[in-house]
């Protein structure tokens, strides 16, 4: 099936009230195990790469062509988008060169009409390749690869003048934070989301910092327009947790237990565990 857009996944989730993982990944190992656990539960699938995930594997081309070969060579048939995540201008650009289906410009640190103006350039271009892109207002609070938003809530008529110029779907921020949430945090800001809902009306809407937040507002959330939800912290927690208890047994020093691919193996099957966990809460399985 090769990778996909992210278009018409996402207006059958928004139409039919799920939403669909975006699961940030760091190499051949998580890609493997989000496209095998994807392909057992039948759901279709967003890897999301940032910029700096991109710099570490060497490039999008490379991740692209891993990607690519990866869904062919494990016989991956549920949709599967290769989406970048928190794109600047030039790197959406560049990504979309390397064979990216899919690209997030995050224009929300520039003033609202420096956003609409590359905005509207990179629909255009996305819309002449029949790729998806995914904009964003309001900043995702805390950090993800460098890039810091201060965790501010959208304003609806930006939301609305962003969501007017075609973008495929739409991120508003709400209060949601990348990476653990504070124990003073307020939750999600469910008025806002509603109000952006109702003035964007058939726009999908994405959920940023998927990990650590409640389930009930997971699916409040999702019962009022959200469809794409990115979760990348939750992985690697439970990846670098099953990797040390591994090493903390001694595991690594009995027979072969150094070689990378049994060493690596505990936090292989925990990513998997959680991204079953997300697909399932978030509805997305059987729906490839
Ligand atoms: P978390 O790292 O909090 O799961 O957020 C991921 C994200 O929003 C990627 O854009």
């Amino acid at each position: 099936m090769g990778i996909v857009s992210l278009e018409p996944m996402l207006l059958k989730a928004y139409k039919n009230g799920y939403a669909v993982g975006q699961f940030n990944i760091n190499n051949l190992e998580w890609t493997k195990a989000v496209l095998q656990t994807a392909q057992e539960l039948n759901s279709p699938v967003i890897l999301g790469v940032s910029e700096g995930a991109a710099k570490y594997m060497t490039g999008f081309k490379v991740v692209a062509d891993m990607v690519k070969a990866m869904v062919n060579s494990m016989k991956i048939t549920v949709p599967v988008a290769l989406h970048l995540d928190h794109g600047t201008y030039e790197g959406a650009k560049l990504a979309i060169e390397a064979g990216f289906s899919s690209i997030m410009f995050d224009g929300s640190h520039y003033p609202i009409q420096e956003n609409i103006e590359k905005t509207t350039e990179l629909v255009a271009l996305t819309r002449k390749l029949g790729l998806s892109i995914e904009a964003e207002v309001g900043a995702i609070g805390g950090e993800e690869d460098g890039v810091i938003g201060g965790g501010e809530v959208a304003d609806p008529k930006e939301c609305k003048m962003i969501a007017d110029l075609g973008v495929t779907i739409l991120a508003a921020g709400i209060g949601n934070i990348h990476g653990k949430y504070p124990a003073n945090w307020k939750g999600l800001n469910f008025e806002v989301l509603q109000e952006v809902n109702r003035i964007t009306k058939g726009v999908p809407l994405v959920l940023h910092g998927g990990t650590g937040i409640p389930d009930e507002m997971v699916k409040k959330s999702i019962s009022m327009g959200v469809s794409k939800i990115n979760v990348n912290t939750e992985c690697q927690l439970v990846f670098a947790a099953a990797v040390r208890k591994y090493i903390e047994a001694g595991l690594d020093l009995q027979g072969k237990g150094f070689d990378p691919r049994k060493l690596l193996a505990p936090g292989v099957e925990a990513i998997k565990k959680s991204v079953k966990e997300k697909m399932e809460l978030f509805g997305s399985v059987n729906q490839a």
